[in-house]
C-alpha cells in the first residue's frame, strides 16, 4: 500500500471488495458507482452539502436517528416525520406529503431502526419503493446495522429492487469493526457518486489510507465475514440476555418487541412520566438513560435499550435499578 492521497471514490481495492459485498445482498454497483466515506454519517453529510438545496424538505421515520437528523437539520433543511408500526415507515401518506411540501428525499432505516430496533418487513420494502416511484421521491437507505442479523437475514435492501436510480444506499463498518476506523460507502448512481466525491475531495482530499487498507483486507481476507458471524452470536446472547431481565423487572412497567438484530430495544412504560425527571433519577444511580423524547417530541413513554456494549452485571444492576426507579415515580 501507499501512503500518498487516495483516490476521489476511495482505494480502488476497497471499492472493489464493497462491489463483491454488495453484490451478497442482491445489490449490483460497480467500484465506480460506490465512494467510501468516513463513516455513514460523512455520506450525509455530502448528500445534503451536494444534492440538497436549504429549505429542502426531507422525510424520516419518527423516531429516528438523532445524529443523522441534527446533519440535515444544520443544513437547513426542513425535517418531517412520518409514523413507524411493526413492520416499519408508514406508507400510506407519502403522496400527499411529498405533494405538500414538496419533499427532496427520504431517510429510512429498515434495518434494526435506531433507535426502535424495527426490521422493515418485505411487503412494506416494497410498498415504499412504489410510493417514492410514483412520486419520483429519492431514498437514502441507512444500512448500518444490516449485517447484525440473528436467526434470519433481513429481506434484500430497497437498492436491491431499485431500477430506477433512486435509492442512494448507505454502509458501514463502525457497527461491525469498530467506528474509529472511519469507514463507509455509499452507492448510487455513477453520476451522483462523482458528484459526492467532488465534495468529497473539497473536504478532506478522502479517507485515511491506513484504514481503507484495513477494510479492503478484511473483506479480502474473509476476516470480515468470519466475525461478523462471531458479533451475531455474541450479540444475540446480549439480546436474549436482556430480554430475560427485563421479563423479570419489567413485566408490570413497560412492554418491548424482542429485535431480530442490531443494537437496540425501545421499551415502551406503562405510564407516562417527566423524563427529565426519570433521567436525572437514573444518573444518580450512575445509569445513563436515552429517554424517548430526544428521538421523537412526543417520546414521553419510551426508552431506547443497547444490549450491545454494557457488561452482563452491569446491565443486571443497572435494568433492576432502573425498574424501581420507575416504580416508585408518580
Ligand atoms: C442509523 C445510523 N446511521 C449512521 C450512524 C453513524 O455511523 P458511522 O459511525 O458509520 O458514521 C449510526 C451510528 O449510531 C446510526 O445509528
Amino acid at each position: 500500500m501507499t501512503l500518498g492521497y487516495p483516490e476521489p471514490k476511495g482505494s480502488f481495492d476497497l471499492r472493489e471488495m464493497i462491489s463483491i459485498y454488495l453484490k451478497a445482498k442482491g445489490i449490483i454497483a460497480s467500484p465506480s458507482s460506490i465512494m467510501v466515506v468516513s463513516g455513514g454519517i460523512q455520506a450525509l453529510q455530502f448528500i445534503s452539502l451536494g444534492l440538497l438545496q436549504r429549505g429542502s424538505a426531507i422525510f424520516h421515520e419518527i423516531p429516528s436517528y438523532l445524529q443523522s437528523l441534527h446533519v440535515f437539520q444544520s443544513a437547513g433543511m426542513n425535517l418531517f416525520g412520518i409514523r413507524m408500526d411493526h413492520d416499519g415507515i408508514v406508507t400510506e401518506g407519502i403522496g400527499k406529503l411529498k405533494r405538500q411540501h414538496n419533499g427532496a428525499l427520504l431517510y429510512t432505516i429498515p434495518n434494526f431502526h435506531n433507535p426502535t430496533g424495527i426490521l422493515m418487513k418485505e411487503t412494506r420494502r416494497k410498498a415504499l419503493l412504489a410510493a417514492c416511484i410514483n412520486e419520483r421521491l429519492p431514498v437514502i437507505e441507512d444500512d448500518v446495522y444490516g449485517d447484525l442479523w440473528f436467526d434470519e437475514k433481513p429481506p434484500a435492501p430497497l437498492k436491491a429492487k431499485d431500477d430506477q436510480g433512486l435509492v442512494l444506499y448507505i454502509g458501514s463498518m463502525s457497527k461491525t469493526l469498530g467506528p474509529g476506523l472511519r469507514i463507509g460507502w455509499i452507492a448510487g448512481p455513477e453520476p451522483v457518486i462523482n458528484r459526492l466525491a467532488d465534495i468529497k475531495m473539497q473536504t478532506d482530499y478522502g479517507s485515511s489510507a491506513l484504514s481503507q487498507y484495513a477494510a479492503a483486507e478484511c473483506l479480502s481476507s474473509g476476516f470480515y465475514s468470519q466475525y461478523i458471524e462471531d458479533i451475531r452470536t455474541a450479540l444475540k446472547n446480549r439480546r436474549d440476555f436482556t430480554i430475560g431481565l427485563l421479563n423479570r423487572y419489567f413485566k408490570g412497567i413497560a412492554t418491548w418487541d424482542t429485535p431480530a438484530g442490531g443494537f437496540y430495544i425501545w421499551l415502551k412504560l406503562k405510564k407516562t412520566l417527566s423524563m427529565q425527571k426519570l433521567f436525572k433519577l437514573a444518573l444518580r444511580e450512575k445509569i445513563l438513560l436515552n429517554p424517548g423524547n430526544i428521538y421523537d417530541r412526543n417520546g414521553h413513554s419510551h426508552l431506547r435499550l443497547s444490549y450491545s456494549y454494557a457488561s452482563f452485571p452491569q446491565l443486571e444492576k443497572g435494568l433492576a435499578r432502573l425498574a424501581d426507579i420507575i416504580q416508585c415515580m408518580d
